[in-house]
């Protein structure tokens, strides 16, 4: 039986035997552990040579391989290689392609080509995962597992194939059981869209102008449940034959499945870390922000990335794939500044991280990822980030504890709001996740450590502060958890403004315990639109319209400059009533936490500090020394220090006391 993991700290990378000469991998393995890795992830994407012929599976070389790492000292994880189904999979099964919202096949020739639903190539899955996990299930350096790649990854969580039609209209059977159920909760009267039957009912592509939103979030729910049931089937089989940890890497910014459901199967939440590819393409920032951090990364968009992972893997949480020097797939592909290599890994571990793994061991030097550093040049010599690596396996040697604890904030991500407001954004573009993470980067600018929680949260009463913008819909058990936490509570924009298969409700929403508050419209804001807040900010892109009934007990807290109420709520729970701009979040969100009783303070443009257990981290993203609480931290660098030293004083900045909700007009 193969030894229980050591929750330690430690470093790894990723290895693909395959695309090397076996007489080289003993050097390798020697090196890899010269510098400081302890863990090498392999085979995630080696179908073609594991079962190079039909049901005859090649194991010699990945025995000598496994064998040569460990060796060496390394424990594994091994990947199960089913995001790269072979080319004679295709022929078996051609309509096991995945098929995009253009009716378009996505053909063979790169990765992730497959559809979920397609029963044929879950047999397949089935196939070559047991055979993995019967051969190394109890081998002892096969520490942990992967299942797949990435999954979602290159936009591959919806499918419209035959398969994916076929496998939606028994999940809506199974749902709905009853058509004339199913035409009512949809509202298919409207624009003469009743069926008669399920197997009447497409998928939502291809139609004329927008199909119907309710059919559009069964659909992405259903896609959801499909990348669930894929990962489960492999999760299953490995389980039967192993006890070592399974972990799934998951990507950044991909919401097309519910992570929280999939990590519910796993031990680890793994994520893969590409700091520059991601500021480039998908973090959001303003043009200041990606020109001034091009070669460092959006200052909170890995932190949130650890944060939710961490959530998603129950507290276990890796970085599967660490982007060590300029890569391949984005816009445009900068080298990262010298040191940041080092401070990206030092800030996964402080968010919790067990483990960072590099990708990858060497720069391929032939097929899709040519401009893709690693570690090592092709020709096989240490790249100059290999400098770093080994000053951070110092680091970790020196001081291996970090204890992730006690962030006095609470932040909810729910996949479910995210489908939601892609479908139905009102504003062009507008989505939840650049909602949510508005939030968590003003949360942080106030030098605040933050937990994200899943919705299905039952007790909140680790958080002083909870923050729940956008929930689209709010299931009972989620609102009854919500309403009877005596902990402080911000909802809104957007809160429960739809029941569970996107109708507006009645009463109408946030229909919330406690509050005496009716949304009764909203309207979106083009460019220039802005609204001012006289206290200070703007609502860009959405703003609510809200009335508070006369006998009511709600408090209008602030309006806008139009005379609209803007916070609206209660002592406890207060709710905004549109997307705050910067200025606005920062404000509202400090008044939120000092009634609280969290202090706070501004940081400078891109520090941010970490608090765990017993230290604090400071993380410099500038390339200029900055101060803070009487230190000076140098550029591009990551302070550690105990926490007594900054105890429960926060700041370096003016922290305003706790204070009391500040009190507005009572709208009685
Ligand atoms: C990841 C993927 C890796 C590799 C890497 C390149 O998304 O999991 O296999 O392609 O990107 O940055």
């Amino acid at each position: 039986m193969s030894e229980a993991p050591k929750r330690e700290r430690a470093l790894g990378c990723c290895y693909y035997p395959e695309h090397w000469p076996q007489s080289r991998w003993a050097r390798d393995a020697k090196r890899m552990v010269e510098v400081g890795l302890r863990w090498v992830r392999i085979g995630e994407f080696a179908w073609s040579r594991l079962e190079p012929h039909p049901d005859r599976f090649d194991w010699d070389w990945l025995d000598n391989a496994i064998e040569t790492l460990s060796a060496a000292g390394l424990r594994i994880v091994l990947g199960t290689p089913t995001a790269t189904p072979p080319r004679r999979l295709i022929e078996r099964y051609p309509d096991m392609l995945a098929v995009d919202r253009r009716g378009d096949e996505r053909k063979f020739g790169s990765r992730r080509h497959y559809c979920f639903s397609h029963l044929g190539y879950r047999k397949e899955c089935a196939r070559i995962v047991t055979a993995l996990a019967k051969r190394y299930g109890r081998h002892a350096a096969v520490q942990a597992w992967q299942t797949d790649n990435e999954y979602g990854c290159h936009d591959t969580t919806l499918s419209y194939s035959d398969a994916a039609r076929d496998a939606f209209r028994r999940w809506l059977r199974d749902r709905y059981g009853d058509i004339d159920r199913l035409n009512r909760a949809w509202g298919n009267v409207f624009w003469s869209m009743e069926y008669q039957d399920f197997e009447q009912i497409d998928p939502p592509n291809l139609t004329v102008t927008e199909a119907n939103p309710a059919h559009r979030l069964a659909f992405a729910r259903f896609s959801s449940d499909q990348v669930i049931r894929f990962n489960r089937l492999q999760v299953d089989i490995i389980r039967a034959h192993s006890d070592a940890p399974i972990a799934h890497n998951y990507m950044g910014r991909i919401t097309a499945f519910d992570h929280f459901a999939v990590g519910e199967d796993l031990d680890i939440a793994a994520w893969d870390s590409y700091p520059l590819g991601f500021l480039a393409e998908r973090a959001g920032a303003d043009a200041e922000t990606r020109r001034r951090f091009a070669r460092q990364g959006e200052p909170d968009f890995q932190a949130f990335h650890h944060d939710l992972y961490r959530a998603v893997g129950k507290g276990r949480l890796w970085i599967m794939e660490q982007q060590p020097g300029p890569v391949n797939w984005a816009p445009y592909n900068p080298a990262p500044l010298p040191g940041m290599v080092r401070l990206w890994t030092l800030e996964a571990f402080a968010h919790g991280a067990e483990t960072v793994c590099y990708f990858r061991w060497r720069q391929a030097p032939f097929a899709q990822e040519q401009m893709h550093a690693g570690l090592q040049y092709p020709d096989g010599s240490d790249a100059q980030v290999m400098a770093e690596i080994e000053s951070v396996a110092a680091d970790i040697a020196a001081a291996p504890d970090i204890d992730h604890s006690g962030a006095p904030v609470a932040l909810l991500f729910d996949y479910d709001a995210d489908h939601a407001w892609d479908i139905q954004p009102h504003k062009a573009g507008c989505s939840y996740f650049d909602l949510i993470f508005g939030f968590y980067r003003a949360l942080r600018r106030l030098g605040l450590s933050i937990d994200i929680l899943p919705p299905t949260t039952e007790d909140f009463s680790d958080w002083s502060l909870v923050i729940a913008p956008g929930l689209i819909h709010i299931p009972p058990a989620l609102k009854k958890a919500l309403g009877n936490t005596a902990r402080h509570l911000l909802l809104g924009p957007r809160s429960a403004a739809r029941d569970g298969d996107m109708t507006i409700p009645t009463p109408l929403p946030p229909d919330f315990p406690g509050l005496d508050l009716r949304i009764v419209g909203a309207e979106s804001l083009g460019p220039q639109m802005d609204i001012e807040l006289p206290e200070g900010g703007k609502f860009h892109h959405y703003r609510e319209f809200a009335e508070c009934p006369a006998v009511g007990r709600t408090t209008i807290f602030e309006r806008s400059a139009d005379g609209q109420p803007a916070l609206v709520g209660n002592e406890r729970c207060r709710y905004l009533t549109g997307w705050p701009d910067e200025t606005a979040a920062l404000r509202i969100l400090q008044r939120a936490a000092n009634a609280a009783s969290i202090a706070t303070c501004e940081l400078p443009l891109g520090l941010r500090r970490r608090d765990t257990g017993k230290e604090v981290f400071w993380i410099n993203y500038n390339d200029h020394e900055v101060e803070a609480q009487g230190l000076r931290i140098p550029p591009i660098s990551v302070l550690r220090r105990p926490r007594d030293a900054a105890s429960n004083d926060i700041g370096m900045c003016s922290n305003e006391k706790p204070e009391a909700w500040k009190e507005g007009s009572d709208d009685r």
